[in-house]
């Protein structure tokens, strides 16, 4: 296989077969075309925790330089838990781990595990006392065998091997109770140490297996069940990407689920069990990205509060539920805002917000057209190799075709008011590209050529352009469309009065 080869200039491409050829970015952010200053912003934002507001038209890459944002991110640092307060219910306490107290609870946890064994390495009567053991013949079999397969002898105790049902006695027991299993579940030993003291160890079933416990796991298991209090709003390990685009008051800020028992101490759901975050509280330490913000309306007050005190009360939202008596207050919510908008719906954001931004971050219009270089011809290269491997149903482009998308990018450049650019529209060139591939695959083809691409930007026109083609005009299209079903002569109104007709007498 040839090596891949990093293109920054249209000459990197000479002797390059296909864009298999062509290496594409590690770092996401690399990955977008033109938008260098959004980029450049981006970075700023990553480094030192600013936020930022995209303005532009769809396609332009705006949600790509979000989430590529959030991956130059450091991994979060800490969880978020809910813990019951004995005192209070309704006011669970809140509990915020850093790394190292949540890789010495896993510790722990592995620790409280024991050591899992084959039966045949267990003591003979503690294998024989879990139902792994045949009393009779000493063969092994799982406890959820009450005949052994071997003697044929039920492994109950009390059922008499002389029974001539024995054998049926277990196999109706199995077949009317499939859960049902011999033995008991656990058996307490003790054991002398190497310093002659004394060690309680416990064996308990584990499938097929016997899980041996000593006196170290079984101290690690009771430090667990006293935690055991606790529910994990926020893991330590988490996509530091959430998009909250359209969210509702309860997606956005948090809930506290109803309970028909109101939470009650045996009948109900603890209230600290029912306490959800919000992907405010999700996107701590991490990247909140809202698309189309102006949106959420009112609900832009509470994405600034939250910016600015980097906190925000979990309580239940729906006043008729029981969760509406539960709340715990502080749950950090110290997040990267990125909003992204188009011109028309810049002022339906509400000032403040927006004053939020400026006031730490960056506002910016991103870029419909990049100029027409040879670097950017490199990328335009590199973006066709993208959007390939991540459709992974298309073959590579040969570079003739890669030069008839350029031209085809500069066509809609030009359409845009950008001469002599490239249209950073990508996600309807990411389209072209997609059938393009299509008409390869159907025809069987190992690369896409340049006659693809004409085919396929024949076949992915606009409607619009489609009408224009058929009645010389898009107005013209229109009438027509309207005369037919409006037109008295037309057979479609006959046929329509007279249903109409039908249905009336
Ligand atoms: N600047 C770009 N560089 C590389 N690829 C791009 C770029 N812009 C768009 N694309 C391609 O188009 C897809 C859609 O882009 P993206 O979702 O980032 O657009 P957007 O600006 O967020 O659009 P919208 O306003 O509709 O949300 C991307 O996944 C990518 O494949
Ligand atoms: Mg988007």
């Amino acid at each position: 296989m040839t090596k891949k080869k990093a293109v920054e200039t249209w000459d990197d491409l000479k002797g390059l077969k296909s864009t298999a050829d062509i290496l594409i970015p590690l770092d996401p952010l690399d990955r977008v075309l033109g938008q260098e200053e959004a980029i450049k912003l981006a970075k700023i934002a990553a480094i030192q925790r600013r936020h930022l507001l995209l303005v532009g038209p769809p396609g332009t890459g705006k949600s790509m330089i979000a989430r590529a944002l959030s991956m130059n991110l450091p991994k979060p640092k800490h969880e978020i838990r809910v813990v019951k307060n004995p005192e209070n219910t309704e006011r669970p306490f809140l509990e915020v781990l850093d790394e190292q107290q949540v890789l010495d609870e896993e510790s722990i946890r592995a620790e409280s595990v024991g050591k899992l064994m084959d039966p045949e390495n267990a003591p003979t009567n503690v294998a024989e006392r879990l139902g792994y053991l045949c009393k009779n013949c000493k063969t092994f079999s799982s406890p959820t065998e009450i005949v052994c397969p071997s003697c044929q002898k039920s492994k109950i105790e009390g059922v008499a091997n002389t029974n001539p049902f024995g054998d049926l006695i277990g196999g109706l027991l199995e077949s009317a109770m499939p859960q049902m299993v011999v033995g008991k579940d656990k058996v307490h030993t003790t054991r002398i140490l190497a310093d002659g003291t004394e060690e309680t160890v416990v064996f308990e079933r584990a499938g097929d297996k016997i899980r041996m416990l000593d006196s170290k796991s079984l101290q690690k298991r009771s430090q667990l069940n006293k935690k055991s209090n606790q529910k994990v709003l926020v893991k330590l390990n988490r996509d530091p990407f959430i998009l909250a685009t359209g969210a509702s008051e309860t997606e956005l800020l948090g809930d506290v689920k109803h309970d028909p028992y109101g939470g009650h101490d045996k009948l109900g759901t603890p209230s600290y069990e029912r306490v959800v975050a919000g992907s405010i509280h999700e996107a701590h330490e991490g990247v909140l990205f809202i698309d189309e913000i102006s949106h959420l309306g009112n609900l832009q007050r509470f994405i600034l509060t939250a910016m600015q005190e980097k906190k925000f009360p979990i309580a239940g939202r729906n006043s008729q539920s029981a969760g509406a008596s539960v709340k715990v207050e502080n749950v950090p919510c110290d997040f990267i805002l990125v909003a992204a908008c188009n011109i028309q719906d810049l002022e339906n954001i509400l000032s403040p917000l927006r004053s939020r931004i400026i006031g730490c971050g960056y506002e910016v219009l991103v870029d419909v057209a990049m100029p027409d270089t040879p670097h950017n011809r490199a990328k335009y290269a590199q973006f066709v190799a993208q959007e390939i491997q991540m459709d992974g149903h298309i073959p590579p482009a040969n570079i003739e075709s890669v030069e008839a998308i350029i031209e085809e990018g500069k066509k809609r450049a030009k359409a845009d008011n950008q001469p002599n650019s490239l249209t950073l529209r990508l996600r309807e060139m990411g389209g072209l590209i997609r059938a393009a591939g299509d008409v390869a695959v159907m025809e069987g083809a190992k690369m896409i050529t340049a006659e693809h691409i004409i085919e396929a930007r024949r076949r992915s026109r606009p409607v619009e352009e489609q009408i224009k083609e058929k009645y010389g005009s898009y107005q013209k299209g229109v009438s027509k469309d309207i005369s037919k079903a409006q037109n008295e002569k037309s057979e479609y109104y006959f046929e329509n009065e007279h249903i109409g007709d039908q249905m009336f007498q």
